[in-house]
């Protein structure tokens, strides 16, 4: 299975770079987020408030036990998909795993523009702190991956693989 997870903190650049590479390598690009939202015919702000963030990591979980079935596809995952149930090792399995490490510093500049699409970050009144919390919880998972690109841009990624 000739797959392609991009996985990293909200903000790393997965969907960015994910369509680049799908490009150049002719695969297939999907977001986990835009999947779960066809489905459900509601944005991620809307589940998260309608139905709450349980509900939303069960539908991450479908994802995933649909992932088997992919072939040469550019997987860009949401930021919270490889911290729940076994994800990590099932990515590990079907293909290879790239954690987009981006500098902190550069997380929140980001975010600080984009955070109202983000309903873990949307009410935040401290950014930077929440951003640093939710980043150290999450390493622990995100370091399981095979590899792990420091500040990646698609060049970086297209000699790792
Ligand atoms: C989340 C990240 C988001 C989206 C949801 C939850 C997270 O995706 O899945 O808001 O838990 O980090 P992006 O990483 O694409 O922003």
């Amino acid at each position: 299975m000739n797959n392609i997870f991009l996985i990293g903190f909200m903000g790393s650049g997965k969907s960015t770079l994910g369509k680049e590479l799908s490009t150049q390598l002719n695969y297939t690009f999907i977001e986990t987020d835009s999947w779960i939202e066809e489905r459900e015919g509601k944005t991620i702000s809307e589940i998260f408030s309608e139905k709450g963030e349980g509900y939303f990591r069960k539908k991450e979980k479908e994802f995933m036990l649909q992932a088997q079935l992919l072939d040469e596809c550019i997987i860009a995952t949401g930021g919270g998909m490889p911290c729940f149930g076994n994800h990590m090792e099932v990515m590990n399995k079907l293909g290879t795993t790239i954690w987009l490490d981006v500098d902190e510093n550069i997380l929140v500049e980001r975010l600080e523009k984009e955070k109202q699409h983000r309903p873990l970050l949307a009410t935040s009144e401290n950014l930077r702190k929440n951003i640093h919390e939710l980043l150290e919880s999450r390493k622990v998972f995100y370091d399981r991956a095979k590899h792990q690109l420091k500040n990646p841009d698609s060049k970086k990624i297209l000699k790792l693989i």
